[in-house]
């Protein structure tokens, strides 16, 4: 080659690297309920808490000390932000240590028992809601343009940072399906109607972080809840069955979540919102658990109950399986961390089966 034809190359090389627009990811903004709570939970007066071992037992940057993720190591959101070359996990808010330039490499509001209503959870007595949690980024928000000053806290938001936004199951769970008459909307409201303020609130909130400069959101559908050890444990089904309503009605507001994320990337300029499709997700894991080496996605690791050790929450007094990593579900209501190494791997690099129209890393680098 002589020095032309180098030159040649290298400039092609240069090109090709910018056509490709790698960007880098500086941080993430975390939302949701119990599934990526990383400790808010610790500082609320709530019955959702998973503040007591063995949770957290394989959580090695805390020493496998509890930390208020409610499971036994990371959430997928934790490994979302390592896929994608975060170095530090998103401080949760209510942290007394989330202030100053921690803020910088992203914040976690989510809650356990929260939901896109405000009303849901309430069984818990406290927990923060999705529109606390906005409330709550609106605060950061200040906060970056204080540090930054407002172009490059603009900047560090629309380019450089994720939002990640996992809500719905509680509102199912712990709202709708609730027995408790005086607490579920079951008996004055359709699946219909319902799922019609769930859209339309949650189109409220994804607008307001619009708002805030959020641009790279993705949003995660609720997964198969009628397959989790509880329900399956209240309603006595076999091994390999699940529970229809709340499977049905999660796939019914997955449906119009899909929908509404299509519209708003079309209505909201600039902005990308990607579906995390995670019931898909999840039931192929369920299904195919021996394929993914799991004994088991019926039986919780951690719990007490009946044979899917259902019905109490994982803590000090609990059975505890001997080999975490070959349960699909950590404890009653959540996955392992195994499973969250799965469903988070597919979010980063997989295709439009699971995560679309673009995947996690392709969001990072618009
Ligand atoms: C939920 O609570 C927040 C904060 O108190 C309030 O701003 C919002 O209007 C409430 N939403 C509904 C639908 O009641
Ligand atoms: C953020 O807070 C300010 C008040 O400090 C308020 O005027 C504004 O409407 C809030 N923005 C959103 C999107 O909630
Ligand atoms: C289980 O795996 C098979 C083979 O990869 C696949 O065709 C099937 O769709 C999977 N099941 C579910 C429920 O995703």
């Amino acid at each position: 080659m002589n020095s032309s034809t180098v030159i040649c190359v290298l400039l092609v090389l240069i090109n090709l690297s910018f056509v490709k627009g790698e960007q880098t990811l500086e941080a993430s903004f975390v939302f949701g309920d119990s599934i990526v709570d990383a400790g808010n939970n610790n500082f609320i007066q709530s019955l959702s808490k998973a503040n007591l071992p063995p949770n957290g037992i394989d959580f090695m940057a805390n020493g496998g000390k509890p930390t208020g993720r409610f499971t036994n190591g990371r959430t997928n959101a934790d490994i979302v932000g390592e896929e994608l070359g975060l170095k530090d996990y998103a401080l949760p808010f209510l942290d007394p240590n989330c202030k100053g330039k921690a803020i910088l490499k992203g914040v976690n509001y989510a809650s356990g028992a929260a939901g896109i209503m405000n009303q849901t959870g309430r069984l818990f007595v406290n927990r923060i809601s999705m529109d606390i949690q906005i409330d709550y980024f609106n605060i950061t928000r200040k906060q970056l343009d204080g540090l930054l000053g407002p172009s490059n806290a603009k900047e560090l938001l629309m380019k450089k940072s994720m939002f990640s936004i996992t809500i719905g199951a509680n509102d199912f769970l712990n709202n709708y399906l609730l027995p408790v008459l005086s607490i579920g909307e079951r008996i004055s409201e359709t699946p219909n109607t319902f799922i019609d303020g769930l859209i339309k609130n949650l189109r409220g909130q994804l607008t307001r972080l619009y708002k805030l400069d959020a641009r790279k959101i993705v949003v995660a559908s609720v997964g198969p809840i009628g397959c989790i050890p509880y329900q399956k444990q209240i309603n006595r089904v076999n091994e390999d069955e699940c529970v229809d309503l709340p499977n049905k009605l999660a796939k019914q507001y997955n449906g119009r979540l899909k929908d509404l994320l299509k519209e708003l990337t079309d209505n909201l300029p600039g902005a990308t919102f990607v579906h995390a499709n995670i019931y898909d997700l999840v039931m192929d894991i369920m299904t195919n658990y021996t394929k993914y080496g799991f004994q088991t996605a019926s039986v919780a690791c951690c719990g007490n109950g009946g044979q899917y050790q259902g019905i109490i929450p994982c803590g000090p007094q609990s059975s505890m399986c001997k080999d975490r990593s070959k349960y699909v579900f950590w404890d009653p209501y959540h996955p392992s961390e195994a499973t969250n190494l799965i469903i988070a791997k597919k979010l980063v690099d997989g295709d439009t089966n699971y995560v679309s129209p673009i995947n996690l890393r392709q969001l990072k680098d618009l």
